[in-house]
């Protein structure tokens, strides 16, 4: 019955501590080799070339754009320097249409410039350019890119569900600059960053306690603050003390994961199988995806919703993250809301039992996912600290999070602050703040814009 099939379930998905210590120190030997040689591990370990982080100083307009996962997202930012820091800031979102992501390179970076063009027409206000300035842009290209520089880096490929034909393999900064020509905008890109590290400058603009970036979205990513001197693929003296951020790309990370059936038919039938297996157990595009798959083998094989299948709850990716959101947040006592979820997905009324085995079917992936997450950030961490020797554990250390899973769902973010506590104890982890750091993305692209803007300040 259902009951057998949910026991399965929590049983091939769960992460006891010794579990999560294994990813931690599977993703931290993973790191390492992906710092030693390009395609050493899964980890691609991506040189950010952002190796000044913004001051405070910076001064001036500059926008942002940010391009990531369901959205994108232009933004305007004027900054005031060392007393006044951001004296305003204005953005637009558009959401991506569905075609687009299955289109040609040109109408996707025709369709992001032309919103940028619309955008930019309406600067007044407070903001405020010099004459004959080339206006700035930071770029927040959210997939895998092996930078070349700060301004510039080709596509190594697409993640989250994005299939556009003729970008892999080109400059991404390029695609764009040839789409602002074509919709008669001129501005210049000053900085393309991954939003993991847009997420970190932006967040250390306020707290300089800040080492880390998580992005827990439709996709997942981290970043971190790395010793130059510690990247052998750089070829540079180990003695180098200079700091740069690297973009660890660990949605590529597999190690040990606790995997069910559900998983591997999602990957095995999903546009990328075999790649992306810690981005498909962790985050937002994809838990909704798997519970929908336990529900359906609920249906088909225990009649969990009476004699027939729903049509629905065949259909891929009909049951999203948000839902199963939604359904762990109902704390009535009939669970009525999840009943109204689940007849919109299956089209019948549920009873109490039927709603129960739902909630825990979500509460096992969200929980799962959360717990991941977490041992994943301690892995960077220690990392770190292996590295550093206290300067990570013995003193504050801020983990800036971001990303519309880990900003709308409490209970994601507790197992993943549980297992963070779980695997460092409470000494150490009084001293690990993990906090939401919200927008710095697009505020952290404006300001690597300005850092590495052409007119110096
Ligand atoms: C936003 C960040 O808050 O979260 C973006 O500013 C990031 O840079 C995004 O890409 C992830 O969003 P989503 O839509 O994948 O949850
Ligand atoms: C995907 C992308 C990565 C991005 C992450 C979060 O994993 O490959 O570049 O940072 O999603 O948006």
């Amino acid at each position: 019955g259902a009951a057998s099939i949910l026991t399965k379930l929590q049983r091939d998905c769960a992460t006891p501590l010794p579990v999560l210590r294994h990813v931690a120190d599977a993703m931290t030997a993973d790191m390492r080799a992906g710092l030693q040689a390009d395609g050493g591990s899964d980890l691609k370990m991506i040189l950010s070339y952002v190796d000044a982080l913004p001051t405070g100083n910076e001064k001036g307009l500059f926008y942002a754009l940010d391009l990531g996962g369901t959205n994108f997202r232009v933004l305007r930012v004027q900054l005031g320097g060392k007393d006044e820091r951001v004296i305003a800031t204005e953005f637009e979102q558009v959401s991506i249409p569905q075609d687009l992501m299955f289109g040609t390179s040109e109408e996707l970076f025709d369709f992001i410039a032309s919103g940028l063009a619309k955008f930019a027409l309406k600067e007044a206000g407070k903001f405020h350019l010099p004459k004959g300035r080339t206006r700035e842009l930071g770029f927040t290209f959210s997939f895998p890119v092996k930078q070349t520089s700060i301004d510039s880096g080709i596509l190594i490929k697409w993640t989250k569900g994005f299939a556009v034909s003729g970008t892999a393999g080109k400059d991404v900064v390029a695609c764009l600059n040839e789409a602002m020509i074509r919709q008669g905008l001129n501005m210049r890109v000053s900085a393309l960053v991954n939003d993991a590290v847009g997420t970190l400058a932006g967040a250390q603009y306020w707290d300089d306690d800040v080492m880390v970036a998580v992005i827990l979205g439709t996709g997942t990513n981290a970043c971190y603050v790395e010793c130059v001197g510690a990247i052998p693929k750089l070829n540079s003296p180990p003695s180098t003390s200079a700091k740069t951020i690297v973009s660890t790309e660990w949605g590529a990370f597999s190690n040990g994961l606790p995997l069910s059936e559900f998983d591997r038919e999602m990957d095995s039938e999903s546009i990328n199988p075999g790649e992306q297996i810690f981005e498909k157990t962790i985050s937002g595009m994809y838990l909704g995806e798997i519970a929908r798959r336990v529900l359906l083998r609920m249906a088909k094989d225990a009649r969990l919703f009476g004699d027939s299948v729903p049509e629905k709850l065949q259909m891929p990716f009909s049951l999203r993250t948000p839902d199963i959101c939604a359904i762990q947040q109902d704390s009535s006592k009939e669970f009525e809301h999840v009943g109204s979820i689940l007849y919109d997905v299956a089209g019948e009324n549920s009873n109490l039992s039927v709603r129960k085995i739902v909630i825990d079917v979500c509460d096992t992936i969200a929980k799962r996912g959360g717990r991941l997450a977490g041992a994943g950030i301690v892995g960077i961490l220690q990392k770190m600290e292996e590295d550093s020797k206290g300067v990570v554990f013995g003193k504050r250390t801020v983990v800036a999070m971001d990303g519309g899973l880990y900003e709308h769902y409490p209970q994601y973010r507790k197992y993943l602050q549980d297992a963070v506590t779980e695997l460092l104890g409470p000494d150490i982890s009084k001293n690990i703040v993990i906090e939401h750091s919200k927008d710095g993305s697009g505020i952290g692209a404006a300001l690597l814009a300005a850092t590495n803007s052409m007119y110096p300040h």
